[in-house]
């Protein structure tokens, strides 16, 4: 259950995490953009909604050129929350070396470790060091509750990724909320690989504490073609009504 503080305004200048106008920020839902462009995490976070940030080596890829480190630690400088950096080595001592010079960039990094057995133990060696995790790419509850035993800050289930097999993502995510739900794990679960609105809706549904989103699906959880019609309505209403007080005409509608 989710409750409201009576706030007033958020500040211009954000001061706190978007999530944080909720009186136990545990259990408000997190939207983090799922991008390494700089513009769109500048512009998402405009917003004011924007919680954090995931990119990935893919992610990296497509904004090109720049050193990582320097990357990443601009995208903190821009977003008030958890930045999710991730390392690209597979063995337990090159992980926990990534691991340690990508925490150490920001407090805000979170370590993107994979999910695989030296990824595990990583996990739970870097927790020990204060580190937090992201544990990742995640396709089933067992990876999950494995990663919540291990102490990951976050568990990342892949939820388009399993639609593009033909599992049902949702399901996942369902199962992993409940089976953390019932042992209190603190692992918090967020939805990735995000593909469209009804994602959101129905992550949001089954008690996932994040979405990570792309900007383009950001942008389509606010449009509504009715709300432009009804706004386009009310401001041409708005017009005549204004002419009509100029002229002194009453207007009937
Ligand atoms: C999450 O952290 C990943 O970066 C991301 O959601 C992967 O999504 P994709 O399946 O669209 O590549």
């Amino acid at each position: 259950m989710v409750r409201f503080l009576s706030i007033g305004y958020a500040p211009s200048e954000q001061i706190f995490p978007a999530s944080s106008f909720l009186l136990e920020s545990r259990n408000a839902m997190k939207f983090f953009i799922d991008t390494a462009d700089l513009d769109e995490i500048r512009e998402a976070n405009e917003m004011g909604v924007l919680d954090g940030v995931t990119t990935n080596p893919s992610l990296m890829k497509k904004v090109g050129g720049s050193d990582f480190h320097e990357h990443i630690f601009k995208i903190c400088e821009i977003v008030r929350g958890d930045v999710s950096a991730e390392v690209t080595a597979t063995d337990f001592d090159g992980m926990m070396s990534e691991g340690r010079t990508l925490a150490a960039i920001h407090k805000n990094v979170v370590v993107k470790v994979p999910l695989i057995i030296d990824g595990i133990k990583a996990i739970k060696a870097l927790k020990a060091e204060g580190i937090r995790t992201n544990c990742t790419p995640c396709f089933s509850a067992t990876q999950a509750l494995i990663a919540a035993k291990a102490g990951a800050a976050y568990i990342s289930p892949f939820i388009g990724r399993l639609d593009d097999v033909s599992n049902e993502g949702m399901e996942v995510i369902r199962q992993i909320v409940q089976i953390y739900e019932n042992y209190g794990y603190e692992t918090e679960v967020l939805a990735a690989s995000i593909r469209h609105p009804m994602h959101v809706v129905e992550a949001a549904l089954a008690g996932a504490d994040v979405a990570t989103i792309p900007f383009g699906v950001i942008k389509k959880l606010i449009h509504h073609p009715l709300t432009d019609i009804g706004l386009e309505r009310f401001l041409a209403d708005w017009k005549v009504y204004e002419q009509a007080g100029i002229s002194g005409d009453g207007v009937q509608s």
